[in-house]
C-alpha cells in the first residue's frame, strides 16, 4: 500500500513523478505529494488530498514546481486521516529532510515521545513525520552524512518501510532504504528513477535493482550505489524484465478491469507454456524436482483474498487428482494458529504481488518451521518470489485493477499444472490419463475466450440487477470455491453486499435472508452435484429469490429452475471453476460501471496489501 517514486536527472522532475505516482495509483489513492529540489537547492512540497488528479491539477501537471531531483508518494492512510498534512511527503521542520514511505513504523510512539523530549514538535499524525524527525536527529547529532543517518534509523526502528528521502545538504541525491516493502531503482545514462513496483520504470530501463530488506542505496543522476546496514558498499546486479511496457497501459478499453478480463486467454495460456512442453509437465526451471514431489505427505496452500480462493479451488483438484491431503488458510490466520504442520510438507503461497504482508509472514513461519516453500507468484523479484525456496512465476503480466481477475486466472492454471504433475509422479495416474488432463488444461486458453463472447447479456443482466441491495453466490464442491470468488469480485467493486455459500448450508440459517427479488447466482459446473445445487436453487426460488444460473452447454434443464442463465464451455470438472469465474467477473465489472462507480480504484482498498 501506498506507492512511491524518486528522480534525479536532467530534467524536470515532477511530470516524471507525476506519471509515475499514476501507475502506482492502484497502490493507494486518498492523497498525493511531491517534493522536489528548486535550483536554489531549497526543497519545495506540494500535497493534495483525494485523488491524483487534485495533485495534478495543483501543480499544473507538474509544470509549477521547477528542478530535476525529486520524491513522490500516493497514500493509503495507515496512521492519520487522509487529510492533507498527513499527506507525504514529510519533513523535518527546516526542511533539512524530507521523505516519502511506504509502511507502518510500529514503535512510532515511543519514538516520538523520544523526540519530544529532545525538542521535536509535530505537525500529523503520521508515522512517517517520526521517521523523517527520526532521520533528521542523527544526521544532525552525529554529522556524519544521509547513509550514516539512515543506517542509524534502521537499526531503531521497528516495522516495515520502503524510503525516500532527500537532504538539503545533497541537492541531485536520493537515498533509500528498505525492510519489507518494496522499492526499485532503474539507472540509465544521466538519470536514475525509483519506484515500488516495476511498471513505471520499464519505459526507462528492463534493468532492475531490487533492493533488499535491510539495505539502503544512494542515487545520483545516473548512479547507484548500494550499502548494506552496516554502511558497507554492496554489490547488486540489474535483474532483466521483460514485461511488455504497453501492458500497463489500457489500449483503448474503458478501464483496466476490463481489459484484464480480456488479457485471460493470453495470461493463461502463456503461464502454461512455461512448464508444458511436448505434452510434458517440466518444473526444471522452477527448481521442483520429481523427488521433491514424490516425499510431501502434505500440502498447506497459503494466501489472501482471490489467492485464497484459488487456494480453495485448488485443494479439491490437488485431493481429487493427486491424493495428496490439502488444507488452506488464509494467510492473515495461519501464523497465529497452532500449527501442527507436517515436516514433510509442502506450503504452497500464493501472490499476485509478491508482497502481502499476511502472505510473506505465513511464508517466513513455514520456513522457520522447516517446511520446503513454493511461491505462484506474478511479480517477478518481489520478496515472496525471492524468499520461496521454489517459483512458479505466473505469466499475467501487470496486473493494475485493484480488483484481480487475469493473475486469479494464471494462478488456478499453474495449481492445475501442479496437481497434475504430482499425480504422475507419484503413481496416482497413468499416463492415459495425464495426456487427458494435460490436453485439458492445454484447451483452457480457448474455452476462457469462448466464454468472454457472452458479453451482451451479461451487461444488459448487470444493469438489471445494478440496484440490488444483497446478492448470494451458491454452489457445492470446486463449484463453492467458483463462488466465493464471484461473489469477492461482486462486493468489491459495486458496493453491493454479497455473500458466497456452499450450497448446502444455507438452509441452516442464512435462508432466513432470502426475500422476494433477492438475486442468488447458482454455480452448477460439477455433473455429481448439479441436482443437489439445483434442489437448493428451488427453494430459496420458493422464497421469491429471482435466480441466475452458471452452467455448461448441455445442461439446459437448468432453465426450468434459473430465471436467467450463462452456459460456459465445458471442460474437465476439475479445471471448470477457470472458464465459470469468467462470467461473474463480466457480471461484476458491468454493475460496476452502470453504479457508475470507479472500477479500478474500488474505495477503500490498495492492490499490494502490504500491512497486517
Ligand atoms: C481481490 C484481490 C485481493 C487479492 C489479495 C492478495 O480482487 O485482488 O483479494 O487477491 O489482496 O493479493 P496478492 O495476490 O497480491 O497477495
Amino acid at each position: 500500500m501506498c506507492g512511491i517514486v524518486g528522480y534525479s536527472g536532467h530534467v524536470q522532475a515532477a511530470p516524471i513523478l507525476l506519471e509515475g505516482l499514476s501507475r502506482l495509483e492502484y497502490r493507494g489513492y486518498d492523497s498525493a505529494g511531491l517534493a522536489v529540489v528548486g535550483d536554489s537547492g531549497d526543497i519545495d512540497i506540494v500535497k493534495a488530498s483525494g485523488r491524483l488528479k487534485a495533485l495534478y491539477e495543483k501543480t499544473d501537471d507538474g509544470a509549477s514546481m521547477h528542478g530535476v531531483c525529486g520524491i513522490g508518494h500516493t497514500r493509503w492512510a495507515t496512521h492519520g486521516e487522509p487529510t492533507e498534512t498527513n499527506a507525504h511527503p514529510h519533513c523535518s521542520d527546516d526542511r533539512a529532510v524530507v521523505a516519502v514511505h511506504n509502511g507502518i513504523i510500529e514503535n512510532y510512539q515511543e519514538l516520538r515521545d523520544k523526540l519530544t523530549r529532545s525538542g521535536y514538535s509535530f505537525y500529523s499524525d503520521t508515522d512517517t513525520e517520526v521517521a523523517v524527525k527520526l532521520i533528521d536527529y542523527y544526521y544532525k547529532k552525529y554529522q556524519m552524512g544521509p547513509v550514516d543517518a539512515m543506517s542509524r534509523f534502521m537499526l531503531r526502528v521497528r516495522g516495515s518501510y520502503a524510503l525516500a528521502v532527500l537532504f538539503h545538504d545533497y541537492p541531485g541525491e536520493i537515498y533509500v532504504a528498505r525492510k519489507d516493502n518494496p522499492l526499485v531503482i532503474a539507472v540509465r545514462e544521466g538519470e536514475s528513477f525509483i519506484s515500488s513496483d516495476v511498471a513505471p520504470l520499464l519505459k526507462y530501463s528492463r534493468e532492475i535493482y531490487f533492493l533488499n530488506s535491510g539495505e539502503l542505496g544512494r542515487l545520483t543522476a545516473g548512479t547507484a550505489t548500494f550499502y548494506n546496514v552496516d554502511q558497507q558498499e554492496i554489490e547488486k546486479k540489474p535483474v532483466h524484465i521483460d514485461w511488455d511496457a504497453d501492458a500497463a497501459e489500457k489500449n483503448g478499453y474503458e478501464h483496466f478491469m476490463i481489459k484484464e478480463i480480456y488479457e485471460q486467454p493470453r495470461a493463461v495460456r502463456d503461464t502454461i507454456n512455461t512448464v508444458l512442453k511436448d505434452g510434458d509437465i517440466n518444473f526444471g526451471e522452477i527448481g521442483l524436482t520429481d523427488e521433491d514431489i514424490a516425499k510431501f505427505r502434505h500440502i498447506y496452500i497459503v494466501g489472501c483474498g482471490s489467492a485464497y480462493h484459488v487456494g480453495v479451488a485448488l485443494q479439491y483438484v490437488f485431493e481429487d487428482i493427486a491424493e495428496v491431503p490439502v488444507r488452506v488458510e488464509m494467510a492473515s490466520e495461519f501464523r497465529y494458529r497452532h500449527l501442527l504442520l507436517d515436516p514433510d510438507g509442502l506450503v504452497i503461497v500464493i501472490s499476485q504481488s509478491g508482497e502481502t504482508a499476511d502472505t510473506l509472514a505465513a511464508l517466513r513461519e513455514a520456513k522457520s518451521l522447516g517446511l520446503k516453500t513454493l511461491g505462484i507468484v506474478n511479480v517477478v523479484g518481489s520478496t515472496i518470489a525471492r524468499e520461496v525456496d521454489s517459483v512458479f512465476y505466473t505469466m499475467a503480466g501487470p496486473e493494475i485493477a485493484v480488483a484481480t481477475t487475469k493473475a486469479y486466472s494464471a494462478q488456478l492454471a499453474a495449481g492445475y499444472l501442479l496437481a497434475v504433475k504430482f499425480a504422475k509422479v507419484r503413481g496416482v495416474i497413468d499416463d492415459e490419463k495425464f495426456d487427458y488432463y494435460v490436453r485439458e488444461i492445454d484447451a483452457l486458453p480457448d474455452k476462457i475466450a469462448k466464454a468472454l463472447e457472452d458479453k451482451e447479456r451479461l451487461q444488459w443482466f448487470a444493469s438489471k440487477y445494478a440496484n440490488a441491495s444483497d446478492m448470494f453466490f451458491i454452489g457445492r464442491g470446486i463449484d463453492y470455491a467458483i463462488s466465493m470468488e464471484g461473489s469477492l469480485k461482486m462486493k468489491e467493486i459495486s458496493y453491493i453486499h454479497s455473500e458466497a455459500y456452499a450450497a448446502g448450508e444455507l438452509k441452516h440459517g442464512t435462508i432466513s435472508l432470502i426475500e422476494k427479488g433477492t438475486l442468488v447466482v447458482g454455480i452448477l459446473t460439477q455433473p455429481e452435484l448439479f441436482e443437489k445445487t439445483g434442489s437448493n436453487m428451488v427453494e430459496v426460488k420458493a422464497r421469491g429469490a429471482y435466480l441466475m444460473g452458471v452452467t455448461t452447454y448441455g445442461n439446459y434443464n437448468i432453465e426450468d429452475t434459473a430465471n436467467f442463465t450463462v452456459y460456459i464451455p465445458k471442460a474437465d470438472e476439475h479445471f471448470t471453476t477457470s472458464i465459470a469465474i469468467v462470467p461473474l467477473q463480466l457480471f461484476a465489472y458491468y454493475v460496476s460501471v452502470t453504479r457508475g462507480l470507479d472500477v479500478d480504484k474500488p474505495r477503500n482498498l490498495a492492490k499490494s496489501v502490504t500491512v497486517e
